[in-house]
């Protein structure tokens, strides 16, 4: 079964205390099923693959964050919720999930289970944008996290099961965008090449860009300043400074996805926002709506410091990506999963008297147990009305329990193709459902 989107009507604006802060959304009905939906598709199709469920807290301590993405990151920067407790201590709605995962990893003891660990999740994040198409400031995400393996087998199994997810749910053309970054050898001569560049461009790039370069030289790649767009078209390549390790590690990393007929293309000048990447960094690009920009629906890389950058012990490496769903439920194809949880009304159960609401529950939970999902009126419509919204749904089938039904302990059944009636004890009511069910 699929949803489809229901229509949006414009309203009036409602007063100010009645509106929900920038950047976040109510979702109603059909739209929580989507989101609960595609989480479902995504979980299982993870679960296929041998990932299992991890929920971390929906904020953390603000030092986890600043220590793994990163001082110089527009997220550390800019984005971030802050709060301090009465208690004093400073905590942040989690902005992304990797930082979490690998905290709870340490904090559950995952690192004394067999390796690698590989943990799947969904949930809200939380990042002060500015709010535009495809930016949200309360956003979705479905992530995956292989912990404690530096393989390159983990990061295609990683952007393998992002594609595969997205083709399940109806995203056919997309384009993975990816480089590598190297290992930390590789970084610390990129770093010192590019500084030395930019410092030879100093009148033309940006004043954000000047900081970034004394703070966090890597983030000038990230910048979107047009100023700055001639001068990093030009800039050093990560792919010219990787050690040999970072070389083969990238070069089967590509092998795996020609092998699995991945479309992709080397983006040079991909390094991503947040710190603690080493070797692969990847975005993965749908195909835009006609003029639309293309946002990435996903993203991801591997960090093999993050680990000890955390715990102070020893590496652990991992890898891992996350998918937008905000942004994945607007991209075109998307074939809106419907999650099992939904139950779509057989009987439309009418109670017409006081006296047949109070042992109306009685009835609905004969017929839950009887795995019966009903719709229901609960006000005061006449008969008429209600069978009138009873074919409007279409369900095959309606209980009528009026004042005398309810004397009686007996409910009427209709059946709505042939207008046929029969009175059934309540009693009788799950051996009478089994027969026409
Ligand atoms: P990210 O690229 O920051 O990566 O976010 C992943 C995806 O979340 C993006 O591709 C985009 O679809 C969506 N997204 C990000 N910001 C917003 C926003 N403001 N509004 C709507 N959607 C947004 C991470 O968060 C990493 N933790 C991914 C990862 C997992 N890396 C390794 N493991």
């Amino acid at each position: 079964m699929s949803l489809k989107p229901a229509k949006v009507t414009k309203k009036k604006e409602p007063k100010e205390e009645l509106q929900k802060p920038k950047g976040t959304r109510d979702l109603l009905g059909s739209e929580v099923l989507y989101l609960d939906g595609f989480i479902e598709k995504a979980s299982e199709i993870a679960m296929y693959y041998g990932f299992s469920a991890i929920i971390t807290p929906t904020f953390e301590k603000e030092s986890l964050f600043t220590r793994s993405i990163g001082d110089g990151t527009d997220i550390i920067d800019k984005e971030m919720y802050v709060l301090r407790t009465k208690g004093g201590d400073k905590l942040a709605l989690r902005p992304e999930g990797t930082a979490p995962v690998m905290r709870a990893y340490f904090e559950n003891g995952l690192n004394s289970k067999p390796q690698p660990v590989m943990l799947y999740y969904a949930g809200s994040y939380f990042r002060h944008e500015r709010p535009q198409r495809g930016r949200l400031r309360e956003l979705r995400q479905f992530g995956i996290e292989i912990i404690g393996t530096s393989k390159s087998i983990a990061d295609a199994l990683t952007i393998h099961l992002l594609t595969i997810i997205l083709k399940e749910v109806g995203i056919k053309n997309y384009t993975v965008s990816i480089n590598s970054i190297g290992d930390k050898d590789s970084q610390i001569v990129y770093k010192r090449e590019l500084s030395n560049y930019y410092r030879k461009h100093l009148k033309s790039i940006c004043a954000d860009c000047r900081v970034r370069l004394k703070n966090n030289p890597l983030r000038v790649l990230d910048c979107k300043n047009e100023k700055c767009d001639l001068i990093k078209a030009e800039a050093p390549e990560t792919l010219s400074f990787l050690s040999n390790d970072s070389k083969r590690h990238f070069k089967e990393v590509l092998e795996y996805l020609d092998k699995l007929s991945i479309p992709y293309t080397i983006n040079t000048t991909l390094v991503r926002g947040l710190d603690y990447y080493s070797h692969t960094v990847f975005e993965i690009i749908p195909e835009a709506k006609d003029g639309e920009e293309a946002l990435s629906v996903a993203g991801g890389g591997r960090y093999d410091y993050l680990g000890k950058q955390l715990s102070g012990k020893k590496d652990v490496p991992g890898m891992g990506g996350a998918i937008g769903i905000d942004r994945l439920l607007e991209t075109p194809g998307y074939n809106f999963p419907c999650p099992r949880i939904v139950k779509k009304p057989k009987i439309f159960f009418i109670q017409l008297s006081y006296e047949a609401k109070l042992i109306s529950l009685t009835v609905t939970e004969i017929l839950r147990k009887a795995k019966i999902p009903v719709a229901q009126s609960l006000s005061k419509d006449s008969l008429g009305a209600q069978l009138g919204k009873a074919e409007r749904l279409g369900v095959p089938y309606v209980i009528i329990l009026g004042q005398k039904e309810a004397l009686d302990e007996t409910v009427i059944i209709r059946n709505m193709d042939t207008r046929s009636q029969d009175t059934v004890k309540i009693n009788d009511l799950t051996n009478f459902i089994k027969k026409i069910k």
